[in-house]
């Protein structure tokens, strides 16, 4: 801040308090309780105006915010330039500096639990209940947004408390999952299969393979969808639509396990315009060792 700026806030600030308070004791001047009940001049369709003095508690609470507003304008930094005389920051009090403090103070405290933890395999991590408390706590701050506070997904996010997995639910496939992130890319085939083509494999893929029940008087060609099936999604499907874990693709065999719907129009959209679903990377963000426990956490709800 320039230091026009800084004495421009500092002024504005001081004046503002000065006011505050010349403001509050000349209405109160003057005012006595004994001739309190004496009518002023005003009346209005016959109400009266009376002017009673301030009550005391209002005055004292009133004095006590300006009291409280000039201490912490000495301890903080809100004049101007001013830095504070906070006591422990010698170079000025800053919300960014309160925050590293308190978390270095918590990686002192927590940082040998989270050690001992992660010397443990995933496995042995998931049956002890104090990790799981704080495996579900990590979870509720940084992955229910997504996955819900049940982990058991929304449109477009996975359940990671089925037995549906895209990317595989063994421990460490999991620990990686977290770590690294993951990015199940379905390209759009509107443009190369064409619309029949479209609507054929959607509801092959829905009716024949996912098994659900296809809507009375469906005019999509199941045979021609079949032939669709077969050059265009096998390679990534499989044969036998059951998914593949190296590339995140989906058991469509499993429509309890799909994120972007179940309905023909929903299939089609998939189909048509493509899906790429983004699991953020927590390496870098969380540390090892707290998604050690977030692996354990979510492995624990299946196993
Ligand atoms: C290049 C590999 C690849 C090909 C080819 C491919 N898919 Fe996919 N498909 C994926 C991946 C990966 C996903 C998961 C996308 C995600 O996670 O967001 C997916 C998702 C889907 C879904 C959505 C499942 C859900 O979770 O809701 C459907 C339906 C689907 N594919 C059908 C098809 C059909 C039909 C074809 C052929 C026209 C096809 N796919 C071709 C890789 C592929
Ligand atoms: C911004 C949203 C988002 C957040 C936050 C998020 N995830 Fe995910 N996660 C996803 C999406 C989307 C996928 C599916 C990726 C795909 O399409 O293959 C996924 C996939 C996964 C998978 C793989 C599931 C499978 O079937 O193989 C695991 C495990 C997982 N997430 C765990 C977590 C954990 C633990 C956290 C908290 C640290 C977390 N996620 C935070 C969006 C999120």
């Amino acid at each position: 801040m320039t230091s026009f700026w800084s004495w421009y806030v500092i002024l504005l600030t001081t004046m503002t308090i000065i006011g505050l308070v010349w403001l509050v004791l000349s209405t109160a001047k003057g005012q006595r309780a004994d001739i309190a009940e004496e009518a002023m001049e005003n009346s209005w369709d016959g109400i009266r105006e009376y002017d009673n003095p301030l009550p005391r508690w209002w005055f004292l609470l009133y004095m006590g915010t300006i009291v409280f507003a000039v201490g912490y304008l000495i301890l903080y930094p809100g004049m101007g330039n001013y830095k504070g005389i906070l006591p422990g920051y010698e170079d000025g009090w800053t919300s960014a500096k309160q925050w590293e403090r308190e978390v270095a103070k918590a990686d002192e405290k927590y940082g040998p639990i989270f050690a001992k933890y992660k010397a443990m395999s995933i496995a042995d991590v998931a049956k002890d209940p104090a990790a799981i408390d704080i495996g579900s706590r990590l979870f509720a701050n940084h992955c229910a947004i997504c996955h819900g506070s049940d982990a058991k997904g929304s449109p477009g996010f996975p359940n990671l408390a089925d037995k549906d997995w895209r990317w595989g639910g063994d421990a460490e496939t999991i620990q990686k999952s977290i770590l690294h992130g993951r990015t199940g890319v379905m390209p759009a085939w509107g443009a190369i299969i064409g619309e029949d083509g479209v609507k054929d494999v959607s509801a092959y893929v829905r009716h024949e393979m996912a098994g659900l029940k296809a809507p009375e008087g469906t005019s999509a060609d199941l045979e021609n969808g079949k032939k669709v099936y077969a050059t265009t999604c096998l390679a990534c499907h499989g044969p036998e639509g059951k998914g593949m874990a190296m590339l995140g693709s989906p058991d469509l065999t499993s429509p309890a396990g799909w994120i972007w719907g179940t309905s023909l129009s929903q299939i089609e959209n998939t189909v048509r315009n493509g899906r790429t679903g983004v699991m953020p990377a927590q390496a870098e963000f969380l540390g090892e060792e707290k998604v050690h426990i977030l692996a354990a956490y979510v492995y624990g709800l299946t196993n």
